[in-house]
């Protein structure tokens, strides 16, 4: 995020937050995930590919038996997703999508061909999703955005990890989408964040903050 808590400008142009070092970073983190899930905002603004970049990560992974990258997962209410986003056609892992339950057969339409769609209730909870994906084999999840779903997943106590990378410039305009929304955190001045690691990476600093106690110091 920007200095002043943002995730991305208010114009249509995808805003860079990172720098290099950090983005390879992110890379290593992904590498050692089972799923990578964002929101759908983001596959339709930014339409990342959610992939391990580097060939030697992807390799190491092939090497545990494991696709290359983690599994894509996102999650819509409107199911308005286009099946020609990177999202899915890139990578060969599995892409799921989790669906309010009303829209389930328009996301089946449109995406079945390119990705599994699950019937996520109505609404989609986080815990559901969570609960989902350790049925099918995830133990180690990264969201990576945008703000709605951090917002769930925080105020669900969902996250036992949080890596916030703060980049060195304000954006400065309240129609930009923040880090989170309004919500009740389970942490506040009596319960604070354990803070596990701060880290300067070239012009960006790194905070780790340990949430549950399943958190691990790697
Ligand atoms: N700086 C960063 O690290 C970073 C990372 C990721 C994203 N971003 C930025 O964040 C922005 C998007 O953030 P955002 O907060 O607007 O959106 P988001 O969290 O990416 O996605 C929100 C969308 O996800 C779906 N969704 C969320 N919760 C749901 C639920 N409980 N049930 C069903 N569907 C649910 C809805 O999709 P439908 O509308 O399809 O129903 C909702 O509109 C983008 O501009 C992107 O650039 C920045």
């Amino acid at each position: 995020m920007s200095i002043d808590g943002y995730l991305d400008s208010a114009t249509d142009e995808r805003l860079l937050l990172s720098n290099d070092a950090d983005l390879d970073r992110v890379d290593a983190v992904r590498a050692t995930c089972d799923a990578i899930l964002v929101g759908a905002a983001t596959v339709r603004n930014d339409n990342p590919r959610l992939l391990v970049r580097s060939q030697a990560r992807r390799d190491e992974r092939v090497a545990r038996g494991l696709a290359p990258s983690p599994i894509k997962v996102t999650l819509t209410c409107g199911a308005k997703l286009d099946a020609r986003a990177n999202f899915f056609v890139t990578g060969d892992t599995d892409k799921l999508v989790y669906c309010a339950s009303a829209t389930v057969a328009e996301a089946r339409d449109r995406l079945g061909s390119v990705a599994t769609v699950v019937d996520g209730g109505q609404p989609v909870s986080m815990r559901r999703i969570s609960e989902d994906l350790y049925a099918r084999g995830v133990r180690r999840l990264m969201v990576e955005g945008g703000g709605m779903v951090l917002t769930q997943l925080l105020t669900d106590d969902l996250a036992d990890e949080l890596h916030l990378v703060i980049a060195p410039f304000f954006v400065g305009d309240s129609q930009a989408r923040r880090f989170v929304g309004d919500g009740r955190f389970p942490w506040n001045q009596d319960r604070r964040a354990a803070l596990a690691e701060a880290r300067a990476i070239d012009d960006v600093v790194l905070l780790r903050y340990a949430l549950s106690t399943r958190f691990r110091m790697d």
